[in-house]
């Protein structure tokens, strides 16, 4: 349904009766504009003028009359103009690296209704839109160094480096990582909590072939169960009741050609457990209620500070699964195992702990990490870093002793003589009054109190049990 441009008839729109006439009413302006063009009401071309096509390098047989207009331009908001009946006056667009100011203005009928657009493009070499283009420029220029500065401190931030630590067990730890990363295998990283497992997951994307793919990540405590099947694998509209009206992906597919994350898989769901070593097994996803499969190409990552052989053995982790994502495993050191890297890591820690007062560092005393050295660290780096960030709001001078450490440390650990059985009473004191308010306060429902508390549900259900708190 090509219509040649000369003899398309505009319909009369704000009472012009032709192409010819629209244009004629614009030819003041023509020695301003670059190009034009016009669409009907339901987008398509009716007419471009000869520059515009040039600008557009479109063959000279290449007939755009008729199409849709993104057909043609494919970041065109002419369809918003026709849709809202707005204008946009102002616009900048970029052809190959040059940029040029657009308008757009909807034409409409006498009784007001839209019946198209047209799109004026301006020359970008005269004087009245330099100081707009030099401003836009310059904010361009800006937002590209922001954007690489965004994208260094990202890959510092995972990469193995951001890993602080000099200690053997470190070196080795990094030294198998680097391997485990050229390989292309399921890794399983196990740890304590707060011990780096992330990161260092994410440092292992990094290090791989799929570094230029997505890395996602599934927390399976964070996600109630019910919408881990849809999490994974996508929805189809209208799969379910209530589903999303939108096909929704599943983190599965968004993970194709790069890393999928599996954070706290302990917690992974008996049922979610079956469907996804078939997935593994298979390669393939299907979307729930869909009837069609797609190929997936992810290397999975998981992790957990859980005992996972335990799991297996009170039937709550599937064996399969295990050797599935158990092919590479990496056990990661807790910081009471390192004591020798404690001040390395006190010195990163506190340089990402801001001053208020000035820009010099914080220091820390030999008496300060020598108490440091000597905690358990139940918590690991997070802990420190928790621990340090109080020191760093209660010390009086940036130098940290080891009497703001003490006071900065959790009540009753490392104060020399602290009685200890006083000290276990009153933490588990604590943690069940904070159980029992997190149930209370989501009118007992198990997992959302576990996620309140930040929690996964089967350390919920174990303190549950410590506690002897009856539901
Ligand atoms: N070796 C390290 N060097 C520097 N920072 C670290 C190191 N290990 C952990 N961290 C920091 O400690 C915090 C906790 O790390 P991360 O979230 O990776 O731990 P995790 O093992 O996943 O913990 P959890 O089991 O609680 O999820 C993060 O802020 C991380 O950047
Ligand atoms: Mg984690």
């Amino acid at each position: 349904m090509a219509m040649t441009p000369t003899t398309e008839r505009w319909p009369a729109a704000n009472g012009l009766a032709s192409i010819e006439e629209a244009v004629g009413a614009f030819s003041l302006l023509r020695d301003f504009f670059e190009g034009a063009i016009i669409v009907d009401a339901q987008t398509r071309i009716t007419w471009m003028d000869k520059r515009y096509r040039e600008l557009l390098k479109l063959a000279p047989t290449f007939d755009p009359i008729g199409l849709p207009v993104e057909d043609v331009i494919p970041h065109s908001l002419l369809r918003r103009v026709v849709e809202t009946g707005r204008p946009i006056l102002l616009d900048i667009m970029n052809f190959d690296d040059r940029q040029f100011v657009v308008c757009r203005i909807p034409l409409k009928d006498s009784s007001g209704a839209v019946e198209g657009a047209i799109g004026f493009v301006f020359y970008d070499n005269v004087d009245y839109l330099a100081p707009m283009l030099d401003k836009f420029e310059a904010l361009q220029k800006q937002l590209t160094r922001a954007q690489a500065a965004l994208t260094r401190e990202r890959q510092t931030k995972y990469s193995l480096s951001s890993f602080v630590g000099q200690s053997e067990a470190v070196r080795e730890l990094k030294a198998m990582v680097r391997r485990f990363a050229l390989r292309d295998g399921a890794a399983l990283i196990l740890g304590e909590t707060g011990t780096g497992k992330e990161l260092l997951a994410h440092a292992i994307h990094q290090q791989s072939d799929r570094a230029d793919g997505p890395f996602v990540a599934v927390n399976m405590a964070a996600v109630p169960e019910a919408l881990l099947e849809a999490e994974f694998f996508g929805v189809t509209p209208g799969a379910y009741t209530g589903a999303d009206r939108k096909a929704r992906q599943g983190k599965f597919e968004l993970a194709h050609g790069g890393t999928l994350f599996l954070d706290e898989i302990g917690d992974m769901p008996l049922g979610i457990q079956a469907k996804f070593l078939r997935v593994l097994q298979e390669g393939e996803i299907e979307a729930l209620g869909s009837n069609t499969v797609k190929k997936i190409d992810v290397r999975i990552i998981a992790a957990t500070s859980q005992d996972l052989e335990a799991k297996i053995a009170d039937k709550s982790f599937r064996a399969d699964l295990y050797y599935r994502v158990a092919v590479l495993t990496v056990h990661v050191p807790p910081l009471r195992e390192r004591r020798e890297d404690m001040a390395l890591l006190c010195e990163t820690l506190l340089e990402q702990t801001m001053r208020a007062a000035d820009q010099r560092g914080w220091v820390l005393t030999p008496q300060a990490v020598s108490l440091l050295q000597a905690h358990s660290w139940p918590g690991n780096v997070r802990e420190l870093r928790n621990v340090l960030e109080r020191a760093a709001a209660l010390a009086p001078s940036e130098v940290m002793d080891a009497a703001v450490i003490a006071r900065a440390l959790p009540p009753g650990v490392a104060r020399s003589g602290g009685p200890l059985q006083g000290l276990a009473t009153a933490v588990a004191d604590t943690e069940r009054q904070a159980i029992l308010d997190a149930l209370e306060a989501t009118g007992g429902q198990k997992s959302a109190a576990a996620l309140r508390l930040g929690v996964s549900r089967s350390q919920f259900y174990e303190k549950l049990r410590r506690y002897n708190i009856a539901l």
